[in-house]
């Protein structure tokens, strides 16, 4: 009995320094997370659930904001020298893929992907990253439908109807969700000779905007308009655009991708806008459960998934309060 009692003790003991051990280990964790665009609402919120998933586990996140190549290699390299162990990335370009991957190695970083895949010197996805992004097409398919739906509510005939596609063709994932929007406008019978392209030189509202009134000018025979993008900051460009050039509300239809703050302050306006809905995705996917996987690919060696793909709900003025709290995300 006694030496049970004493063995109990030991092995109570032990199970105590384990715990305390893993704490500690914990704390000696640090990990980035660098964002190609910090000033947007998604990726302060990706960061906001992010901090979550390191205040839980007990380990450092690294916040960083990297706009182009050069601040997204610095970034690694200082990563590197602060001894993190990891890091995640939405990085500025997709094609500097093999460059950032050797800077990771040459700092001895373990990296995972989110939002932006990268790809190699062909254009092909790298798929030695393991990545976290949006089911692109789907939701672009999600937009294009409510785009039609809204039209056909307005009574609207569609030959008399232009579309605007915000662009940013540089970034497979922005083409995916406008080719997405695309093919569910022409399934649904929308002219293909009705849908113009406008190129944004960045993925802002600003250069949304400028995109978007260049394609306004430019077809004054056009009777109402329906625009859609990468992003919530890209449909609300358009929108932007649309009441500049003097175009009623009612006479636009424009439906985002995101469905943070950009997106509810427009819905929060007394007077609705043509930015009619978004398809919510989830920045706590993104954040929360990227910062969770590197977490434990550096402590417990588990390799994160190589690819997964997340999927989004269509939130209109009246309905996103619920549809956030329903993808968690209040
Ligand atoms: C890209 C866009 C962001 C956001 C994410 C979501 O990075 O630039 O605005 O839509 O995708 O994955």
């Amino acid at each position: 009995m006694r030496f049970l009692k004493k063995a109990l003790c030991v092995s109570a003991l032990a199970a105590a320094s384990v715990v305390t051990m893993s704490a500690a280990y914990a704390e000696d964790i640090k990990i980035g997370f660098i964002v190609k665009q910090p000033e947007e609402p998604w990726f302060q919120d990706e960061w906001k659930f992010a901090q979550q998933a390191a205040d839980e586990k007990g380990f450092t996140l690294v916040k960083i904001g990297a706009e182009d190549g050069e601040k997204l290699i610095a970034a690694i390299d200082n990563l590197g020298a602060q001894g993190a162990q990891g890091f995640i990335v939405c990085t500025p370009d997709v094609k500097l893929g093999p460059g950032i991957v050797a800077k990771a190695e040459a700092n001895g970083l373990k990296m995972m992907t989110v939002d932006d895949r990268l790809v190699d010197a062909g254009g092909a996805a790298i798929e030695s990253v393991p990545h976290m992004g949006i089911s692109a097409t789907k939701i672009g398919e999600a937009v294009g439908q409510a785009l039609l739906d809204e039209a056909k509510a307005r009574g609207w005939d569609l030959a008399e109807v232009g579309a605007i596609r915000v662009s940013y063709d540089q970034l497979p994932t922005a083409v995916d969700r406008v080719e997405g929007a695309i093919s569910a406008l022409k399934a649904g019978g929308f002219p293909e000779a009705n849908i113009f392209d406008a190129p944004q030189a960045k993925t802002d509202t600003e250069a949304a905007l400028n995109a978007a009134t260049t394609v306004l000018n430019a077809h004054p025979e056009i009777k109402h308009w329906v625009a859609f993008g990468l992003n919530d900051e890209a449909a609300l460009g358009a929108v932007r655009a649309s009441e500049s050039v003097g175009i009623a509300a009612d006479s636009m239809i424009a439906v985002g991708i995101g469905g943070a703050e950009s997106a509810i302050n427009e819905f929060k306006k007394p007077d609705a806008t043509g930015f009619v809905g978004t398809i919510i995705i989830s920045p706590k996917r993104h954040g929360y459960e990227t910062a969770m996987n590197m977490f434990d690919w550096v402590a417990n060696d588990k390799a994160p998934e190589p690819l997964i793909l997340t999927a989004g709900a269509l939130a209109k003025r009246d309905t996103y309060e619920a549809v956030r709290k329903d993808l968690g995300i209040e």
